[in-house]
């Protein structure tokens, strides 16, 4: 391998290419086991989805942080326990066909995924105020989890926008690689990325620039783009050398590159 200073360092994301939002994506409710289980006979292999605490400290998938979108209710999603969350609706919103699916436990995904051969993208999205609670429960309980795991490119890999989160999962969970999370590419993100350590940047496709997406793959860092739902962009950032789209229309976006 070369080593000159212009040297590009081999990419670090041994990992799918085409990850679905959510789970599910625009075909089956987000943060969901039966969005999960769509992908999954669509032919997916890797997904990103949404963590955040119950009342009771269990860790749990969800993107909003009140009810009332995905879920019928209304308040904060941290006011209810785990078990709670998963007697109510999490599919009914989407489709009737999806009614009763529940609010699914972070534990019960990850075995489930595993099972299947499903690589996982996990975003820690704590509720404001517990970015440390939330970085430690799933940081601890994801290391557990694949601590039998010593394959790279199985393990999942944790991001968030916030860098609380990522630094208190790297103090628990050495083991799991982090990805940071940002809408645009902020002026530091170089010193971001190392001081969480990180072995990637997730920014918003349409915040970007090949510049800046080649000078991020040239520091040697994997770079995924959210929310990408159209083939021909999809084929432009990969023509930049991103290395990964998180999309909504997993049926359309990279169908050749699973
Ligand atoms: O991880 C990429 C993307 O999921 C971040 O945005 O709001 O959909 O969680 P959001
Ligand atoms: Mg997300």
């Amino acid at each position: 391998m070369k080593t000159g200073a212009n040297a590009v360092p081999a990419t670090r994301w041994p990992y799918p290419r085409i990850l679905a939002h959510r789970g599910g994506g625009a075909l089956a409710p987000e943060n969901t086991l039966a969005g999960m289980r769509e992908a999954h006979a669509r032919g997916i292999r890797g997904v990103e989805f949404d963590v955040m605490l119950a009342a009771d400290d269990v860790p749990i998938l969800m993107h909003d942080t009140q009810l009332g979108r995905t879920v019928p209710g209304v308040g904060d999603v941290g006011a209810f326990d785990s078990e709670e969350l998963a007697r109510m609706d999490a599919g009914a919103w989407f489709d009737p066909r999806f009614q009763g699916e529940p609010v699914p436990r972070l534990e019960d995904v990850v075995q489930w995924l595993r099972r299947h051969e499903i690589w996982m993208n996990i975003e820690i999205k704590p509720m404001p105020g517990h970015d440390v609670d939330t970085g430690q429960a799933v940081g601890q309980m994801v290391q557990d989890l694949f601590a039998d795991t010593a394959d790279p490119g199985r393990l999942p890999l944790f991001s968030s926008f916030s860098a609380k989160a990522l630094a208190v999962a790297r103090e628990v969970a050495p083991g799991i690689p982090r990805g940071l999370l940002v809408e645009s590419v902020p002026p530091d993100w170089e010193a971001r990325l190392a001081a969480l350590e990180c072995v990637s940047l997730h920014c918003r496709h349409d915040r970007l620039d090949a510049g800046v997406a080649h000078r991020i793959k040239a520091a040697g860092y994997g770079l995924m783009c959210y929310t990408v739902n159209d083939p021909a962009r999809g084929r432009e950032l990969f023509s930049w050398g991103v290395d990964a789209l998180c999309t909504d229309r997993y049926d359309l976006v990279g169908a050749d590159l699973r």
